[in-house]
């Protein structure tokens, strides 16, 4: 059988042949420690459970849910953007559900572009914007992300040529793997560009709430001007341990919007209301868990950062995320240094090069493992650097 071309350039996802290697492991008697995936291993709160067991059991919420999504979801969402980021969106025409941000950064490319259209993506960046994209049939223009440049894009260094064809642009700060944050007056430049190119902006923020020493991340929707050429894509996977739920929502550009809820309309029926009535209920409030959680990663951040650098690793303490973005050791590539910890100590950390060429030489190191797994990592990895 012949299937679909368009799958003929797609490698399969980074994370599932990273699962399938710790499968492989685990079966052969390892005992891996994972700090390859972002995926929070603390459970999703009681609190947020319990409100669920609740809507569950309520009748309303168990036929097809409305296409535009249950009035309260957007107004807990329209409130959590005024509150938080001084942002002001409507919450009919301006916010609607994700099945998680993931969907919806992949299928915003769909009701963006058409094939031979450049598209502007973060390299490295989260591997959705890319494999979109490619789907589409469309350019994905790398835009490195170097330590030189504080992992942010260098704007003047894109060809005028190819901004004048771009059509879309992704960003994300605090950054998935990097760990940068925005600085200065990133946002702001970006809003020129865009506007000065006709593009429109995704700015994916998934990571706005998980911040360590008082660093507060920004909407991009706050800068002047983002509304008219912006959206922004939020969930609640990461700081509520929500991963498993699929909960996301986006905002802004009413003109960016519209056609992306056109298309999910007529591709998935919305998302099971039980879910939109609790994740109304978590952006209400109160915040405490994620305090909670931001005191718990700063601490094993500060594990791992003293203990990497205990060992001769060069590791940077970062402000947001559940990241470390760390240069591999002399002698080794991305890859090699992802095999050698695997092979030699059990450990699995996640190679840069697989998210874009610009991260080779890099590996990432998730904080989603306790305290006593980190150490023990680490001193595995130094055992195995010994040898
Ligand atoms: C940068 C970034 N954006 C979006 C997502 C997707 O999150 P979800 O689909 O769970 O909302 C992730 C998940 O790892 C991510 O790292």
């Amino acid at each position: 059988m012949r299937f679909s071309r368009r799958m003929d350039g797609l490698p399969p996802y980074l994370f599932a042949e990273i699962e399938r290697k710790i499968a492989e492991k685990k079966k052969a008697g390892v005992d891996v420690i994972s700090l390859g995936i972002g995926d929070p291993d603390l459970p999703t709160p009681a609190y947020i459970v319990e409100e669920m067991q609740r809507q569950v059991a309520d009748p309303r919420n168990h036929q097809y849910p409305s296409n535009a999504g249950v009035p309260e979801f957007g107004e807990a969402g329209a409130a959590y953007m005024a509150r938080r980021f001084g942002v002001t969106i409507d919450p009919v025409k301006e916010f609607f559900p994700l099945l998680g941000s993931k969907e919806g950064l992949a299928h915003i490319c769909w009701s963006t572009l058409d094939a031979g259209d450049v598209v502007l993506v973060p390299d490295p960046g989260y591997p959705v914007y890319a494999a979109a994209s490619l789907l589409v049939g469309a350019e994905a223009v790398h835009m490195p992300l170097l330590p030189e440049n504080a992992f942010l894009p260098d704007l003047d260094a894109i060809d005028p040529e190819v901004a004048g064809r771009a059509k879309l642009m992704f960003i994300s700060y605090p950054n998935n793997p990097t760990a940068g944050v925005v600085e200065g007056d990133f946002f702001e430049r970006v809003v020129a560009f865009a506007k000065k190119n006709d593009i429109a902006v995704v700015h994916d923020n998934a990571y706005c709430e998980l911040v360590f020493d008082g660093y507060e991340a920004p909407s991009f929707l706050a800068t002047p001007g983002a509304m008219d050429i912006g959206v922004e894509f939020f969930s609640l996977s990461k700081p509520f341990n929500m991963t498993g739920w699929r909960v996301g929502f986006a905002v802004g550009s009413r003109e960016i919007l519209e056609p992306l809820w056109r298309l999910k309309t007529n591709l998935d029926s919305g998302m099971f209301e039980a879910i939109q009535r609790t994740g109304a209920f978590v952006l209400n409030g109160p915040w405490d868990f994620v305090h909670e959680m931001n005191a718990l990663y700063t601490g094993r951040r500060d594990i791992l950062v003293d203990a990497l650098r205990h060992i001769g690793l060069d590791t940077p303490s970062p402000k947001a995320t559940i990241y470390i973005w760390i240069p591999v050791p002399a002698g080794y590539s991305s890859a090699s240094f992802a095999a050698h910890v695997l092979d030699q100590a059990g450990v699995v950390v996640t190679p840069g090069n697989g998210y874009g060429e610009a991260g080779e030489g890099f590996v990432r190191i998730s904080l989603t493992a306790p305290d006593a797994r980190i150490r023990e990592a680490v001193e595995r990895i130094e055992r195995s650097l010994r040898l």
